[in-house]
């Protein structure tokens, strides 16, 4: 038997064309891209988190000579935003990427390590995380739950015996 799993998402060609409320979010994600300690790719990570209480939680990529302690900004703004609000439903987050080397007019989607994070995430609060993506141009891809991006992930479901 063949299975298949698909992946819906929106794309947005023109900024406006998003709900108010990703619109400012992605431009807290913009400001924060200014955080960014990224001196080795060069390649600077804004993330914002929108959480139940209304309050925004900014971060950025957080890198480091030992280049697999990296930080990526979406746990940077995961780990912010619980630290600060740990009962707060993160409602969603919005990543902007920008480069120091080339236009990217592209959205970049979040990493493995950062999917995987994302998905303990929305299973601790049983809700959802709404992602919004986008560079410095071009498209802006809205995913309605952060675990869509992770199809057949682990969790921890899969370590109860029945
Ligand atoms: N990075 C992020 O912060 N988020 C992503 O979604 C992709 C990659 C960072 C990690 C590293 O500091 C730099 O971008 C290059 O990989």
């Amino acid at each position: 038997m063949q299975r298949t799993c698909q992946i819906f998402f929106f794309e947005y060609d023109r900024m406006d064309a998003l709900v108010a409320d990703e619109q400012q979010l992605l431009q807290a994600a913009h400001r924060a891209v200014e955080k960014a300690y990224a001196p080795y790719s060069r390649f600077r990570v804004g993330a914002a988190a929108w959480l139940s209480n209304k309050a925004v939680v900014s971060g950025a990529n957080f890198e480091n000579a030992a280049y697999p302690m990296c930080l990526c900004a979406e746990r940077a703004t995961l780990a912010a935003a619980f630290s600060q609000y740990p009962n707060e439903r993160i409602v969603a987050l919005a990543v902007v990427a920008v480069s120091d080397t080339q236009l990217i007019s592209y959205p970049v989607t979040p990493c493995g390590a950062c999917r995987q994070v994302l998905l303990e995430v929305e299973q601790k609060f049983g809700h959802p995380i709404r992602l919004i993506l986008r560079g410095q141009t071009g498209p802006t891809w809205v995913f309605a739950r952060a675990s869509d991006l992770l199809p057949l992930g682990f969790d921890a479901g899969m370590m109860r015996l029945i």
